[in-house]
């Protein structure tokens, strides 16, 4: 089948990956996917880096060049977090019901800085998921690199921590 052999190797063994693929999958591969594959993107990691745009670009048989042009464009897409660290909490609904929200808050009102933003001193990024794949685990998110489940309010202020000391 064409779509499965056009369909490149996954970055990562991160499942976040298969949520994006399932997108890309579910448009056919086909260019027209690209705004809607970048989406997935985005609300699995949080934001768009480098290697997420060559995937995208080979998944979708496009120019790499054309999946920039279009991920600088929108405002709505982050390219890569700005600060030394980052954060994404999932608030995804899974999550949300057991107190993303909550936890949000509290990390927002400890770093006095709002979700989607970066601190002045431009140590840590906080962002938002919309699903990190791990919903019977919920709630999920990430530190730097790390992928971390059951997350409460005590552990991600705990981790942000270490960051900021
Ligand atoms: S909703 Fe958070 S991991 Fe799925």
């Amino acid at each position: 089948m064409l779509t499965e052999m056009r369909k490149p190797a996954l970055p990562s063994e991160d499942k976040r990956w298969r949520i994006v693929q399932a997108t890309m999958k579910r448009n056919g591969y086909g260019a027209e996917a690209l705004i809607e594959s970048l989406h997935a993107v985005q609300s699995a990691f949080g934001y768009i880096d480098d290697v997420a745009m060559r995937f995208t670009a080979q998944s979708l048989s496009i120019p790499l060049s054309k999946v920039y042009g279009v991920a600088t464009f929108y405002h709505l897409f982050t390219l890569k977090p700005a600060g030394d660290h980052s954060c994404v909490i999932c608030t995804g609904t899974a999550c949300f019901i057991r107190g993303a929200g909550a936890i949000c808050k509290e990390i927002e009102k400890t770093l006095d800085t709002p979700f989607g933003q970066t601190t002045p001193d431009d140590k840590v990024s906080l962002m938002q998921a919309r699903c990190l794949g791990a919903c019977g685990n919920a709630v999920a998110a990430t530190f730097d690199s790390e992928f971390v489940t059951q997350v409460t309010s005590e552990v991600a202020l705990e981790r942000i921590r270490r960051w900021t000391q």
